[in-house]
This record gives structure tokens, C-alpha cells and sequence, in this order.
């Protein structure tokens, strides 16, 4: 991705045409900023990777639900994949039209499923035989239909944390796909059901091709297998999954090299498989989350204090897992840069929050210029899967969210405080 959102501009990280340490010093740290053009030149790159195949993009809203975030998106014309009532609230308050907006999770509750159906959203994407017959009785209760498209699990090792791998055959996800002709002919039999077509969402942040390949193909070859069996499919849903660059994000002669993992943009994973699903005749979807918001946001955190142990150097900052729990709950890579480079000699460091937990970590023996009290620093490649999952642990305010656009620089999310506690 070409788009400049975060680059050092002499020796001051800026997001877009504003100095991140202007920012830190108008609203203070911890602080997760935004760049409006990074966000939407994402969009852009995954609306022109399809051409002109007839497809529907729908934003991963569990990545970054900010709100003002998904009024954007949405005013780009992309569609939302949602995973709650929440979810689904926010996407229609932002704009996203309803049958733009698909209905994920393996457990909706009852209300939730009302609440979308009222709604008349596109489809729910349907994760297991009860769950169909909960949307039938409850569509049948509002006298209207639910679209449907099944969520198959695939048994693809999509590499990865373990955690963010969902179509092995262990994990919670979908149907087994050798069952999917049996469920889906029940599907057909149910009166308030209407069968649009398939789902598959293999894991997150897969940075092999090949992989989605052979997802691909398996999705295709299922198509033809259904029909064969007499069930209709005019929908196949893709998921998302697409992975992102995370090492040496931003760079500068003054940094440490950090050499970039070995990732395929998202247009080339979509280049990758369109060929391949565009076979089924089937319109197709995509549920992009991370690939849309990752890179595009970054955590600006001030040192507080430097501690030599005799063993490790720690760097202890304002910022803690509860603001951004990635390091700590999947090993996540963040790459850490300061926001005012002054030409230091480089040294080894943990760089660590003040949560009372070993774990509370963002990065662990590494490389960065020597910093000191009062510096402030930027954990990239933040904006997706930062804020959402961010906490009150610790009884710790969560922090302020910034949106940059050119050379503006707007509160977003305005920081919590004690009393709202
Ligand atoms: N569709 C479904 C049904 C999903 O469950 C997800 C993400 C997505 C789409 C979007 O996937 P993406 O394009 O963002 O990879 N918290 C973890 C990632 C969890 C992903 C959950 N599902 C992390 O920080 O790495």
C-alpha cells in the first residue's frame, strides 16, 4: 500500500499532514489516531481489485466500529458485516443500507435475530441446524423470511495464531462442509428461509495466497456439488481474512531496519481468487476488517519511566494492554517507532505498560532508538482490533480516539474519565 497515512517527515512522525506530536500534545496519551485517507484508499483498492464483477464488499465492523469511522466507509458505498445487535445498530446509524449488511457469529440471540430481521437485512450468514430453526420460528413469528447463506467450515489450516484460525474442523465455526447439502436442502424445507448461498471465513491476518486459494476452490467445487444436489446458490460470501504488513511499517534512516514479514497486498489475494469464484456464476461478497483499518491507525503512548533491572532494560509507557491487548493475547507484532527521532544509538528493550500483569507488554526484547522520560512513541498498525477490544481493567479510562484528514485533526471519541468509571 502506497498511501503515505503515517511517514516520517524529517524527523516527526505525522500522520497525513499533522505531526503526532501535536496531537499528543492537544489531547494527551494514550491516544489511537486515524488517517481518513488511509481508510479510504483501502476502500478504494478493494472496490478496483474487482473490476467489474458484480460483488458486495462489507466492511468487518468488529475490526473498528468507531463511529465516525463507519460513516465513512459506508459513505464510500461499501456494505457491513456485523456480529451483534451493536454492531448492527451502529452500521445502520452510520448509513451502511440494509441490504448491504450481513449477519455473522455462531450466537445470535433471539432478539438480535428479531431486531436484523425488521431490519431487512441482506442475509444472516447461518452457523449451525438450530440456529436455522430459531430464524425460521422467529421470522415466522414477525411474518416475513430470512435470507440465509451458510457458513460452511472448510478443515483449511489457514496459519496464523490459533485464535484467529476458524474453519479447522476443532474449531466453532460453520457447518462441516461434508454436511452442507443435508442442511441446506432442511434450510429449503423451512417455510420462512430463503437459501441465497454459501459462506466460508477461514481466519484473520493470512498473509499466504495459497491459502485462499485452496479455500477458492473448495468453495467453487462445493457450488457445484449443491447444484448437482438440486439446492440453489446465487451468493458466495468469502469472508475476510486478508493479512497486512505489520513489520517496518514506516522507516527512517535513524530506526533499526525491521524487515517486513512476507505478506501479498489484499488485492492481490482478491486477483488471487476472483478467477476462481467468479467460476460459480455466484455474486460474490468479501467481509475485509483489518486489511480496510489496520494500518491506516496507530497508539501514541509517552514514556513514563526507564528501568534497568541488570538483566533487561523496560520501557514503561502510559499506554497497557487494556488499550491495546494484541501483544498480549496473540503475540501480535506491533512495530514501535518514537514520534520524534533526535539520531540515538540504538538499544534492547521491553516495552511495557503499567497494568499490574507480566503480560502487559507491547513489544519484548526490542530494537529501538534510546528513549527517556517524557518521549512519546507510536505503536503502528493499530487501527484494527485496538480500541474495540480495549478495557476498563484495571480501572483505567479508555483513551481518545483522533481522526486526520489532510491537515485537520478531529476527537472522535472523546477520553473517558474516572466518573464514568
Ligand atoms: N468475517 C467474519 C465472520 C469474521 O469473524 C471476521 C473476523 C472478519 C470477517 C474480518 O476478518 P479480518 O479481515 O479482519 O481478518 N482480534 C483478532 C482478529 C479476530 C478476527 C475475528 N473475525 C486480532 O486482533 O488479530
Amino acid at each position: 500500500m502506497t498511501t503515505r497515512d503515517f511517514a516520517f517527515q524529517d524527523n516527526e512522525l505525522c500522520c497525513e499532514s499533522v505531526q503526532l506530536s501535536t496531537i499528543a500534545e492537544r489531547y494527551g496519551t494514550p491516544v489511537y489516531v486515524y488517517s481518513a485517507a488511509g481508510i479510504l484508499n483501502r476502500c478504494r483498492t478493494f472496490e478496483a481489485s474487482f473490476g467489474n464483477v458484480p460483488h458486495l464488499t462489507c466492511y468487518a465492523i468488529k475490526a473498528n466500529a468507531n463511529r465516525h469511522i463507519l460513516r465513512l466507509i459506508a459513505r464510500e458505498g461499501l456494505g457491513a458485516d456485523v456480529g451483534s445487535r451493536g454492531e448492527l445498530f451502529l452500521a445502520l446509524e452510520a448509513g451502511f443500507r440494509p441490504e448491504t449488511v450481513t449477519f455473522s457469529g455462531v450466537g445470535k440471540r433471539d432478539d438480535e435475530i428479531a431486531y436484523a430481521l425488521e431490519r431487512d437485512i441482506h442475509a444472516f450468514n447461518v452457523e449451525s441446524v438450530e440456529e436455522l430453526d430459531v430464524l425460521d420460528q422467529v421470522a415466522g413469528r414477525l411474518g416475513c423470511t430470512g435470507s440465509i447463506l451458510l457458513r460452511v467450515n472448510l478443515d483449511i489450516d489457514a496459519g496464523g495464531h490459533a485464535y484467529v484460525s476458524t474453519s479447522l474442523k476443532e474449531n466453532k465455526f460453520g457447518v462441516p462442509h461434508q454436511r452442507a447439502i443435508e442442511v441446506l436442502r432442511y434450510a429449503g424445507s423451512l417455510p420462512h428461509i430463503v437459501v441465497r448461498g454459501i459462506h466460508s471465513h477461514i481466519g484473520s491476518q493470512i498473509v499466504k495466497p495459497e491459502v485462499f486459494r485452496q479455500a477458492a476452490t473448495a468453495m467453487a467445487s462445493l457450488v457445484v456439488n449443491l447444484r448437482q444436489a438440486g439446492i440453489p446458490v446465487e451468493e458466495l460470501d468469502f469472508g475476510g481474512g486478508y493479512g497486512v504488513q505489520y513489520r517496518g511499517y514506516v522507516t527512517h534512516p535513524d530506526l533499526p531496519a525491521e524487515k517486513p514479514e512476507a505478506t501479498a497486498e489484499p488485492a492481490t489475494m482478491v486477483a488471487t481468487v476472483l478467477p476462481i469464484l467468479t467460476t460459480t456464476g455466484c455474486r460474490i461478497s468479501i467481509q475485509p476488517g483489518r486489511s480496510i483499518v489496520a494500518q491506516a491507525g496507530a497508539l501514541v503512548i509517552s514514556v513514563l519511566y526507564r528501568k534497568e533491572t541488570g538483566h533487561k532494560t523496560f520501557i514503561i509507557t502510559d499506554g497497557g494492554m487494556n488499550d491495546l491487548i494484541r501483544p498480549s493475547l496473540y503475540h501480535s507484532f506491533h512495530q514501535i517507532v518514537p514520534v520524534h527521532l533526535r539520531g540515538e544509538l540504538h538499544e534492547h528493550v521491553d516495552v511495557v505498560g503499567p497494568v499490574c500483569e507480566s503480560g502487559d507488554f507491547f513489544a519484548q526484547d526490542r530494537m529501538l532508538p534510546l528513549v527517556r522520560r517524557g518521549d512519546m512513541l507510536a505503536v503502528m498498525c493499530a487501527g484494527a482490533y485496538g480500541f474495540v477490544l480495549s478495557s476498563n481493567y484495571n480501572a483505567r479510562p479508555r483513551v481518545a480516539e483522533v481522526l486526520v484528514d489532510g491537515f485537520t485533526h478531529t476527537v472522535i471519541r472523546e477520553r473517558e474519565t474516572v466518573e464514568q468509571l
